[in-house]
């Protein structure tokens, strides 16, 4: 019997005759007009007026730090429950992480749970799993502490609050294009603004800080985050078929709610999927250990993988108190369950019969 991966790439025809016409045509592979394309038609598709792809959402966050000029002496806050790249990137610029615990229904920052110091000067929030709080309070909150607002949304893309894109919202939103989102080029990040300054702030820090493409004149210390045009190939197909990657993902997580939500050791978080794309079906576990549960699963062909552990679990953010008691309750119960694109009813059918057998 075939395993079940809990997530695969979703490549099609398509994208195997697009990147072979591209190898013919005498490119160079690297960032050049395909990649101001997939620039283009994300910003289309975001309804932003500027696009930086670069080679990671990591990548990006990166950069959209440095361009808000937040370094050393500031602090940045970040929700604790998060994928690690998120934390990282503070410490990258050389700032402090101030963590914060997360709401038990979104997973996302509890603005309740803030405790700002005089140095904050941006907040980070990360939209899980495509869901997210109340954004018009998170954009009043930034406004009214005078911080600036990044959205993390690399697991948000095409996921909505109250009708408008996710990563729209703040100054900047930042997506990942890894082989678990819900568009792929293998590595692949983005920056979306409508940020004149901040969009050409970027582009210089990607590309050596030239003064222009091409031009060997630096005004500035910049980094090689360029994209490559073989990567764009591939992202512009799947954006073709973008509204078929979305439905699909939330018809995956249909029908694990459905077959699923009876079970008493199972808890669905809320997820209105008007709004939210979840990019994996995600589950909370009660009174059965997310190892039994990875490993059950894993005897019976079907991939699954465990929640992030909480950040301030992880050495370095480890602190001595423990006032994050979402964060802390959730991480260890999480599950995510096979969610690619490609997987057909049957093979969800047979997870959820698997998981109704473990009961
Ligand atoms: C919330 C969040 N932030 C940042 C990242 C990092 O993105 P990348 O792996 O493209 O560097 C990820 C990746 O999964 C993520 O989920």
């Amino acid at each position: 019997m075939k395993f079940i991966n809990q997530i695969e790439p979703y490549l099609t025809e398509h994208e195997v005759a697009a990147v072979s016409e591209y190898l013919r045509s005498g490119s160079w592979l690297t960032e050049y007009k395909k990649t101001e394309e997939f620039e283009a038609n994300i910003a289309e598709f975001m309804g932003t007026k500027y696009v930086v792809v670069l080679t990671s959402g990591t990548v990006a966050l990166y950069l959209a730090l440095l361009a808000l000029d937040i370094g050393a002496g500031d602090s940045v806050v970040v929700p604790d429950y998060t994928m690690i790249a998120t934390p990282n990137t503070v410490r990258w610029a050389g700032a402090e992480v101030i963590l914060a615990d997360v709401e038990r229904e979104t997973l996302c920052l509890d603005l309740d749970k803030i405790q700002l110091r005089e140095n904050t000067k941006a907040l980070m929030y990360v939209s899980i799993n495509g869901r997210s709080g109340d954004m018009a309070r998170v954009a009043e909150f930034c406004r009214a502490n005078n911080l600036h607002l990044i959205e993390d949304a690399c697991q948000a893309f095409g996921s909505k609050w109250d009708g408008r894109k996710l990563g729209t919202i703040g100054e900047m939103g930042i997506f990942s294009f890894t082989p678990h989102k819900i568009i792929t080029t293998g590595q692949g990040g983005a920056v979306v603004t409508d940020n004149l300054e901040l969009y050409e702030k970027i582009k210089k820090l990607k590309d050596f800080h030239r003064t222009q493409p091409g031009v060997d004149i630096h005004t500035g210390i910049g980094y090689n985050f360029k994209f490559t045009d073989l990567q764009s190939v591939v992202g512009i197909e799947q954006l073709k078929i973008i509204e078929h990657r979305i439905e699909r993902k939330k018809a995956i997580y249909n029908m694990y709610q459905d077959g699923l939500s009876g079970l008493d050791f199972v808890e669905f978080l809320p997820a209105n999927l008007d709004q939210t794309v979840p990019w994996c079906t995600d589950l909370i576990l009660k009174d059965v250990t997310q190892d039994d549960f990875v490993t059950f699963l894993k005897d019976k062909n079907v991939g699954s993988r465990r929640f992030y552990p909480a950040v301030h679990t992880q050495e370095p953010y480890a602190q001595s108190q423990d006032p994050f008691e979402a964060a802390a309750d959730l991480a260890p119960r999480g599950v995510w369950l096979p969610s690619s694109i490609g997987l057909v009813d049957e093979d969800i059918q047979y997870v959820i019969d698997t998981i109704q057998y473990f009961g």
